[in-house]
C-alpha cells in the first residue's frame, strides 16, 4: 500500500466518476457547444451567487486570467509573501501582465486590512501603481489557514476605498467553507474574481473555474484562448466537476480530521521540533535542525509513505480523497517509529 500524502492533486477519478465522464454531452466548447461546460460554469456561479464563470485547465491558469483582466502594465500586485500566485506560478504576475509584486508577510498567509493598506503605494511617479489584492483562502503555504469573513470585508471596503480590484486564489475554498461560518455566495460578494480548483480536495481529474462579472469573464475567455487554455470537448472532464461538488465537498471535512489527528499522534516524535496547527487538510511539521530533510523524507518513501519538503527543515501532509482512515493509522506509526 502506497500512501500518497504530497498534495490533494494525487487523487484518482473513483468508478463512479469516470461513469458520469464517460456520459457526458460534449460539444465544441471554443465556440461555447458543450452543454457539460456550460452547466458546470453556470453552477460555480450560482454557488457563489456570481453572474459568470469560465472553465480552465488548472488554477494556475485561472489566477493568472484574473490578474491580467484586472490590471494594465505598469502596476503593481499586493499578496502575502506565501501566495501561490506569487510562489509558485513561474513568475507569470511579471510574465503574463507586466507588473510588480508588494509582498507582505502575513499571518501564516493572512493579510489584516492594515498591512494592505500600508502597502498601497502613493500616488508618485516613482511607483508603480497599486490596481489589485490578491489572497488566498485556504492558503497553503500557511498551513491550510483561513481567512474571517471579517478578515476579508475590512480588506473589501478597502478595495472599494481606493479602486482596488481584489481576487481570491480559492484553490481550496471548499476547505475554507466547510469549517468556517460562512457560505459560498457571503465570499461571491466580497471579490471581484474568485478562481476555485476542482482538481484538489474535490478529486476531479483536471479543472479550474474564475468567477466574475459578465464583463470580466468575457475578457477572461479571450485571455484562456492567448495562453492556449481553449479546449474542444471539455465536457467530459467538466462532468467530474459536476460530479465533484456534488458528492465531495462535505467529506473534506473528513480529511481535515484526519490531519489533525496525525498531527495530535506525532507531536512528541524525537526528531520533530513542532507541529504546526491543522486548520484544514494540511499539515507541516518542523524536523530538528540537526537532520537531513531529504534523508528523511527517502526513509518514508522507502516505507511507501510519500510526503513533501515544503521549506527548511519542513514536511508538508495533504490528506485527500483517496486517504482512510487505515492509511491514517498506517501513517502516525510509520512517522512514529522512523529513526535516524
Ligand atoms: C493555493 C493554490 N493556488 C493555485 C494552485 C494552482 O493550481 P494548478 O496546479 O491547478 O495550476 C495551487 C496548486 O496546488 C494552489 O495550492
Amino acid at each position: 500500500m502506497i500512501i500518497d500524502l504530497r498534495s490533494d492533486t494525487v487523487t484518482k477519478p473513483t468508478e463512479e466518476m469516470l461513469e458520469v465522464m464517460f456520459a457526458a454531452k460534449v460539444g465544441d466548447d471554443v465556440f461555447g457547444d458543450d452543454p457539460t461546460v456550460n452547466a458546470l460554469e453556470q453552477k460555480v456561479a450560482d454557488l457563489f451567487g456570481m453572474e459568470d464563470a469560465i472553465f480552465c485547465p488548472s488554477g494556475t491558469m485561472t489566477n493568472q486570467i484574473a490578474i491580467k483582466i484586472h490590471t494594465n502594465s505598469p502596476g503593481e500586485l499586493i499578496c502575502d509573501e506565501l501566495s501561490h500566485v506569487y510562489k509558485y506560478e513561474g513568475g507569470g504576475i511579471g510574465f503574463n501582465s507586466g507588473l510588480a509584486t508588494k509582498l507582505i508577510k502575513g499571518d501564516f498567509g493572512r493579510l489584516s486590512v492594515e498591512q494592505v493598506e500600508n502597502a498601497i503605494n502613493p500616488d508618485d511617479i516613482h511607483f508603480p501603481e497599486t490596481q489589485l489584492v490578491s489572497l488566498e483562502n485556504t492558503c497553503n503555504k500557511g498551513g491550510g489557514t483561513i481567512y474571517s469573513l471579517n478578515q476579508i470585508k475590512k480588506i473589501k471596503h478597502l478595495c472599494v476605498d481606493r479602486g482596488l480590484k481584489l481576487h481570491l486564489d480559492g484553490a481550496r475554498i471548499f476547505n475554507a467553507l466547510v469549517e468556517a461560518d460562512y457560505t459560498a455566495k457571503e465570499m461571491g460578494k466580497q471579490f471581484d474574481t474568485i478562481s476555485v480548483c476542482l482538481s484538489k480536495g474535490l478529486g476531479a481529474p483536471i479543472g479550474s473555474l474564475l468567477l466574475g462579472t459578465t464583463e470580466d469573464i468575457k475578457k477572461a475567455r479571450r485571455i484562456r484562448k492567448i495562453l492556449g487554455g481553449g479546449m474542444r470537448q471539455a465536457g467530459y472532464l467538466a462532468a467530474a466537476g459536476i460530479f465533484a461538488l456534488e458528492n465531495n465537498v462535505e467529506r473534506l471535512k473528513d480529511d481535515h480530521l484526519r490531519a489533525r489527528n496525525i498531527a495530535e499522534n506525532i507531536t512528541d516524535v524525537s526528531y520533530i521540533k513542532n507541529v504546526w496547527p491543522v486548520y484544514t487538510n494540511i499539515l507541516i511539521f518542523e524536523i530538528e535542525d540537526n537532520l537531513d530533510l531529504n534523508q528523511l523524507i527517502g526513509k518514508l518513501a522507502e516505507q511507501n509513505l510519500r510526503v513533501s519538503a515544503f521549506g527548511p527543515q519542513l514536511i508538508r501532509i495533504v490528506t485527500h480523497l483517496d486517504f482512510n482512515d487505515e492509511m491514517m493509522d498506517a501513517t502516525i506509526n510509520i512517522i512514529k517509529n522512523t529513526t535516524f
